[in-house]
Order: structure tokens, then sequence, then C-alpha cells
């Protein structure tokens, strides 16, 4: 079953928010993504000292940064909240030490992602191939939204440690009425 493919240029957003988090939040924060340290050896698109996938699991001091990314999310987006659900499905900790870099990747199948600067990027951009290289030095305090299948990559750190959270939100059909009985596979 091979289709034919029409690729088309969409037009694409990234939207930037100022959390606004206070410093010593932020410094608990980058102390405690230290702690946890590396858990996934390279083995990501992250080629960087990566957390294990679900952050809020070792530790709830991120819950109230999550929900604050929820709620951009959700203001961003329009949802009704009678009607959508949105949940954070991933969320992890990197630290970026001078030569660490992710190569090309999207995160699909989510549907939005997300990374929040613990730190300001002044020499390592966040990088969007497909749009001509596209590219973002976040502040400190500054959350970046895109599409969950939009490709990004960070090039080789330069300068200070470059300290990040990043992951995946889904938005599900929260009010029972409008979800579908769905069909899934029968034959595997
Ligand atoms: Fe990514």
């Amino acid at each position: 079953m091979f289709p034919q493919s029409y690729s088309l240029s969409p037009s694409e957003t990234i939207y930037k928010f100022n959390l606004g988090a206070s410093n010593s939040y932020i410094k608990k924060c980058i102390n405690t993504i230290y702690e946890i340290g590396d858990t996934q050896s390279n083995q990501t698109n992250v080629k960087a000292l990566m957390t294990d996938w679900r952050i809020w699991k070792n530790n709830n001091i991120f819950n109230n940064l999550l929900d604050n990314i929820i709620r951009a999310l959700r203001v961003n987006l329009k949802l009704d909240p009678k009607i959508f659900d949105l949940q954070i499905t991933e969320c992890w900790g990197s630290i970026y030490k001078e030569g660490h870099y992710s190569v090309a990747h999207t995160h699909f199948p989510s549907n939005f992602s997300f990374v929040y600067y613990l730190t300001d990027s002044p020499q390592t951009p966040i990088v969007f191939p497909q749009y001509n290289n596209f590219s973002l030095y976040p502040k400190v305090n500054d959350l970046i939204i895109f599409s969950g299948g939009l490709f990004h990559k960070v090039p080789k750190h330069k300068g200070k440690d470059r300290v990040i959270i990043a992951g995946n939100a889904n938005v599900y059909i929260f009010h029972d009425s409008w979800i579908p009985e769905s069909y899934t596979l029968k034959y595997r």
C-alpha cells in the first residue's frame, strides 16, 4: 500500500510566551535537573544530558510549571475546557554542555511540543530546518510551542550550560457525548 504523496507548504506558527516564573523557582528547577542527571545515555535525538521522559514522576517541583504550560497551551489553542482536555504526555529536562546538540527530529505523533528555557540561549538557537533554518534564541522564562510534527534541531552548543524542559501535549475530547465509537485494527 504505497500512496501517492503531495507535499504542500502550509504556513506554520511557532508561539513564544514569557511564563514569568521567579528566579528562585527557576533555580530550584535547574538544581533538580542537575540532581536527576542523565538517564538516557545519548540514546535519543537529544545528544545532551537528559532526564527520563516523565520528569514529574521524580519530583513535584515541576507541577507548578507544567500547570502553567497547560494553561498557556489552552489559551493559545482557544480550547473549550468543557469539551477538550489537554494533557502533557511526556516532559523531560536537558542540560546542554559545550558540544552537545540535537539531531533534526519531530515529536510525531504528538499534537503539540514545547520547550521552556531555564537559561538564556544567546549562542545556541532552536532551528526549524523545513523553514529555511528559521532560528530562535530564547531567553530564560520563554516557552516555545510548536506542532509536534515540525522538524527542529539544536546545533552544537557553545558557552555556559543551556538548561531546558521540553515535552509534548495531546488534545483529547473530554465530553462523553463527543467520544465516537472508534474502529481499531482487528487483524494484526
Ligand atoms: Fe525535540
